[in-house]
């Protein structure tokens, strides 16, 4: 099974941006402990980032019959991005969306997701664990369903 790990704008600069908000683990850092973790547990995640709204929607379409599960961070374009929203819900792959932050304890336009109602699960304020446990989430659905 593939699981796609996608992070979206400005988290390429995690370690050195507001550490006290996101934390000293960079990016790096987090897609090796995934890709490890992956290997642990009998999936192959796939990592992707880009700052720019239109290849995050390139590559969701691109998961399409590639990706069992999809973990997204899209940053700020969580809370704008229609397009982002109907790339996921247009290609039909289940998804757990995270965020680092606890979004809801920070400033009102964070507080709106355009994802969060097509997702399957939400994770806010787990800091970068969040994308551990959306991980060890979704290889446990895709266990459930190949029962
Ligand atoms: C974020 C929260 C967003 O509001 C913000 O724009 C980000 C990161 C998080 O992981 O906490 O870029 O998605």
């Amino acid at each position: 099974a593939q699981i796609l790990v996608i992070n979206g704008p400005n988290l390429n600069l995690l370690g050195t941006r507001e550490p006290h908000i996101y934390g000293a683990e960079t990016l790096a850092d987090i897609a090796k402990h995934l890709a490890q973790l992956g290997a642990d547990l009998g999936v192959d995640v796939v990592h992707f980032q880009h700052n720019c709204e239109g290849d995050l929607v390139t590559r969701i379409q691109q998961a399409r019959g590639q990706a069992d599960f999809i973990i997204i961070n899209a940053g700020a374009y969580t809370h704008t991005s229609v397009a982002i929203r109907d790339a996921l819900a247009g290609v039909a792959i289940p998804f757990v969306e995270v965020h680092i932050s606890n979004v809801h304890a920070r400033e009102a336009f964070r507080h709106h997701s355009y994802l969060s109602d097509k997702a399957v699960g939400v994770i806010v304020g787990l800091g970068t664990y969040g994308y551990e446990a959306a991980l060890r989430f979704c290889v446990r659905e895709l266990a459930k369903k190949s029962i």
